[in-house]
């Protein structure tokens, strides 16, 4: 069975999300770079390893990174799942993991990498809004793309309310992402993922729905 390491930094629902699917994936570990994480008293109520990394402990970006990918070598993964961890990974750490490393990211990648995705999303007054899954390379939220969830914005939507109904659709595409992962069929060509699912695309999501 392949294992993970899961990285977190907070409240940890989608790492709760990966370990409720039932994945036939071991969970080496849960691992966040601040030791209050909520996520981590829920990973170990599950009986899972914990282990917090805390980035303010080191002097520099690489002493962290160095630390933390210590750490994961020590617990031997097979991947490594960024859940919500909120801290930038350096050129080395990437390419040390590079093609074992997912991120789950709140919006409709290429569309508003970085942070406050859903107060962005209606700022600019999209119509259409979601998550994406990928694999992490050294341009922040730039990998190939595994999969997404398209959410529709309300008029009238507020971060809060837009980011509850994208936080429900990412708990569904992340555990999905890694039984593919697991399974051996995720093929990365250039920046584009073949997953290699028989059957041909559903049709077009349009928002707000039209008529006819
Ligand atoms: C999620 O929306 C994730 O995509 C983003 O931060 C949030 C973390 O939520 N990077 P949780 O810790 O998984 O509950």
């Amino acid at each position: 069975m392949k294992r993970i390491v899961i990285l977190i930094s907070g409240r940890g629902s989608n790492m709760l999300s990966i370990l409720d699917a039932n994945l036939p994936v071991e969970v080496a570990a849960v691992i966040s770079n601040r030791r209050d994480a909520a996520g981590l008293a829920s990973a170990h109520a599950r009986g899972i390893k914990t282990l917090a990394v805390e980035h303010r402990d080191y002097a520099s970006r690489e002493a962290f990174d160095a630390a933390l990918a210590e750490k994961i070598d020590e617990l031997s993964p097979d991947y490594v799942i960024l859940a919500g961890f909120m801290r930038i990974l350096g050129n080395d750490f990437v390419r040390r993991y590079a093609g074992r490393l997912l991120n789950i990211h709140p919006s409709l990648l290429p569309a508003f990498p970085g942070m406050a995705t859903h107060r962005r999303a209606l700022e600019e007054g999209v119509k259409i809004h979601g998550c994406t899954v990928h694999f992490v390379t050294e341009k922040l939220d730039h990998g190939a793309i595994v999969i997404q969830a398209a959410v529709p914005v309300l008029e009238t939507d507020t971060e809060e309310t837009l980011a509850t109904r994208v936080l429900k659709q990412e708990h569904r595409i992340y555990p999905e992402a890694i039984r593919w992962l697991a399974a051996g069929r995720l093929k990365v060509e250039g920046n584009r993922v073949c997953i290699g699912i028989p059957g041909t695309p559903k049709g077009t999501l349009i928002s707000p729905e039209m008529s006819r």
